[in-house]
C-alpha cells in the first residue's frame, strides 16, 4: 500500500498521492456501482470511460520548464476558458469566473452541466483548450504540480479508505507532521473523534475493506480529517453530502465549515442547506455560468437557481452555519485539553485503574486514563471523568517518575483484555448480538452492538460489549465447535 508513511520517508511525492485519491474516486464510484446493477449498461460504459481517463490522461499534464510555487491562499480566476475531453466537444464554453481568497462558492446545476469539471481543471488533471485558468495570477500550468495538488483539499462523494488504521487513513496524503496531537485535533474539527476513541482500538483500529465497518457518515467525516490534517489552501467538495442521510449531512456539514473556514472553498452540492450558506451561487448548465449571485439575489430574481431550489427552500429553515471563530489552526481545537506533562501530577485514585491528576493548581478526581493509541503510540493518554473526556497528555514519558509509575499501573488495569476461549452459542437479539462465551475467568455472556463493535486484525477479532468493554479472541486458538459458531455468525 502506498500512503502518508512513503511520502514521510521520501519515497513518493505528495501531488502523486492526491492525484491517486482523485482518480480512485472516479474509478470506486462505478464500480462500486456496477457490482450492485450490472444490468445497467450505462454503467458499464461510464465505468469503461473512467478507466480509459485513468489510464490516458496523467502524462499529458506535466510540469512547465520553470514550475512556480505562488501562494495558494488566493483568489481562482478562469477568463474565457473552454474546454473538452474531446477537443471539439467542448464540455465548459467561454467560463469566466473570479472566486476570491477566502470566498466559498457554491456551484450547482444538473448532472453533466460541467460542475466537475471545473474541479479537474483546478486541480490540473486537464489543460484548458482556450483561455487561462489562474490561481493567484499564475496561470495553473506554471504552477509546480505536486504543490498545487498538496496545497488543495478534494474531498469527494466516495471516500477512499485503506486496510489499514484510522491514524493512518486520517495522516494518509499529508506532508506536514503528524503526531497524535495533529490526528486528535483532525479528528475532532470533523467531528468524529468521540466515535473513534470507542472503537476497540481506538486510532490504531484497522479499518477493514475500506471501512466497511463504518457507516457512511463516519468515512465521510474520516476523511474530512483529512483534509484539515492536510492544512490545504483550497478546499474542493465535489458532492461529498450527498450519500448521506439528512442527520449526518448536517452533521458533517459543521465538519466541513470547519475545514472551509477562511480558506478559498468551492463546493459542488445539491443540498440547499450548503447552498443557502456560500457566499456566492454559480449556476451551471450545458457548460456555461447561467446564473451567479448570492443567495438572496437569486431567489429575488426567480431564475434557474430559484427553480431548482424552491421546493427544498421553501421546506426548510437555513441557519447559517457559522465556523467556531476561536479556531485560528489546527490546534484550537485541542486548546485547553491538551496538558503539559510537566505540569502534573498524577497520584492513585479510589481504586487503582483510575487516578487523580493536579493540573494548574486545580485537582480531578476519579480520572480514567484511556490511549487513544494503544498500539503504536501508548504514551498518548486521553482522561476521563464520568464517561466525558477531559484532559490529554501526549507523552506521559515526560511526567515526574512516580505520576508515571502511577499512570502505567492505571492504563495497564483498564487495557486488561480478558481472552474468550470458547463460544458456546451467538444469539441475534434485535439489532444486538449475544455471545455466550467461556473466557479466562469463567463462563460470561457479553452483547455487542452491530458491526462496529466487531473488529478484525488478522487472527484476532476484538468485541466492545455495550458497556465499552473489551475482550479479544484469538481465532487459531479456539476449539472446532467454538470456530464454527464464529464463522456461521460474522
Ligand atoms: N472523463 C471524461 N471523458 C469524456 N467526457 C466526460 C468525462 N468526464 C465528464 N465528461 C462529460 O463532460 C460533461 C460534464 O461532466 P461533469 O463535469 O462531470 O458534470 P457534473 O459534475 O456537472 O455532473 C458531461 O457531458 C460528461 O459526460
Ligand atoms: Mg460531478
Amino acid at each position: 500500500m502506498v500512503g502518508g508513511n512513503q511520502v514521510i520517508a521520501g519515497s513518493i511525492q505528495l501531488g502523486v498521492i492526491t492525484a491517486f485519491v482523485f482518480y480512485m474516486s472516479m474509478f470506486y464510484g462505478p464500480i462500486n456501482n456496477l457490482s450492485n446493477i450490472i444490468p445497467f449498461i450505462q454503467q458499464a460504459s461510464t465505468s469503461g470511460d473512467r478507466l480509459r481517463e485513468l489510464l490516458e490522461t496523467e502524462p499529458t499534464i506535466t510540469n512547465s520548464k520553470h514550475p512556480r510555487k505562488p501562494d495558494l491562499n488566493a483568489g481562482i480566476s478562469f477568463n474565457n476558458v473552454n474546454f473538452g475531453y474531446e477537443p471539439m466537444l467542448h464540455v465548459l464554453k467561454n467560463i469566466n469566473l473570479s472566486i476570491a481568497k477566502g470566498e466559498k462558492v457554491a456551484i450547482v446545476g444538473k448532472s453533466g452541466s460541467g460542475k466537475s469539471t471545473i474541479s479537474k481543471l483546478i486541480l490540473r488533471f486537464y489543460d484548458v483548450n482556450d483561455g487561462v485558468m489562474s490561481i493567484n495570477g499564475v496561470n495553473v500550468k506554471e504552477i509546480e504540480l505536486g504543490y498545487l495538488r498538496d496545497r488543495i483539499a478534494y474531498v469527494p462523494q466516495d471516500v477512499i479508505l485503506f486496510d489499514n488504521t484510522v491514524a493512518y487513513n486520517v495522516a494518509y496524503g499529508s506532508n506536514n507532521h503528524i503526531g497524535a496531537k495533529e490526528i486528535i485535533a483532525a479528528c475532532k474539527a470533523a467531528i468524529i473523534h468521540d466515535e473513534i476513541m470507542k472503537l476497540p482500538s481506538a486510532y490504531d483500529t484497522n479499518l477493514n475493506e475500506r471501512g466497511s465497518s463504518l457507516s457512511g457518515g463516519q468515512k465521510q467525516r474520516i476523511s474530512i480529517a483529512r483534509a484539515v490534517v492536510k492544512i490545504p489552501d483550497i478546499v474542493i467538495l465535489d458532492e461529498s453530502t450527498s450519500n448521506l442521510d439528512v442527520n449526518s449531512e448536517r452533521e458533517i456539514y459543521k465538519a466541513l465549515v470547519n475545514l472551509m473556514q477562511g480558506k478559498t472553498s468551492i463546493m459542488i452540492t445539491h443540498n440547499a442547506h450548503e447552498v443557502m450558506n456560500a457566499d456566492r451561487i454559480i449556476v451551471m448548465e450545458n457548460g456555461k455560468i447561467c446564473e451567479s449571485g448570492s443567495p438572496e439575489d437569486l431567489l429575488r430574481k426567480k431564475g434557474n437557481f430559484y427553480r431548482m431550489f424552491k421546493r427544498q427552500i421553501s421546506k426548510g429553515e437555513f441557519k447559517k452555519e457559522k465556523a467556531d471563530e476561536s479556531v485560528s489552526s489546527i490546534y484550537s481545537y485541542i486548546d485547553g485539553f491538551i496538558l503539559d506533562p510537566k505540569r502534573i501530577t498524577i497520584t492513585t485514585g479510589d481504586r487503582e485503574s483510575i487516578v487523580d491528576v493536579v493540573a494548574l493548581g486545580k485537582k480531578h478526581s476519579g480520572l480514567l486514563p484511556k490511549l487513544p493509541f494503544p498500539i503504536s503510540n501508548p504514551n498518548a493518554v486521553i482522561f476521563y471523568k464520568s464517561g466525558n473526556e477531559l484532559l490529554f497528555v501526549d507523552d506521559i514519558t515526560a511526567l515526574d517518575h512516580e505520576s508515571y509509575k502511577i499512570l502505567r499501573k492505571a492504563i495497564t488495569m483498564n487495557n486488561f483484555k480478558p481472552a474468550i476461549r470458547t463460544i458456546r452459542k451467538i444469539l441475534i437479539r434485535g439489532d444486538e448480538l449475544e455471545w455466550h462465551v467461556g473466557t479466562e475467568y469463567g463462563n460470561t455472556i457479553i452483547n455487542t452492538k452491530g458491526r462496529r463493535n466487531i473488529s478484525i486484525d488478522g487472527s484476532t477479532i476484538s468485541l466492545t460489549d455495550t458497556f465499552d468493554n473489551i475482550y479479544e479472541i484469538e481465532i487459531d486458538k479456539l476449539d472446532q465447535k467454538s470456530f464454527s459458531i464464529i464463522s456461521e455468525s460474522i
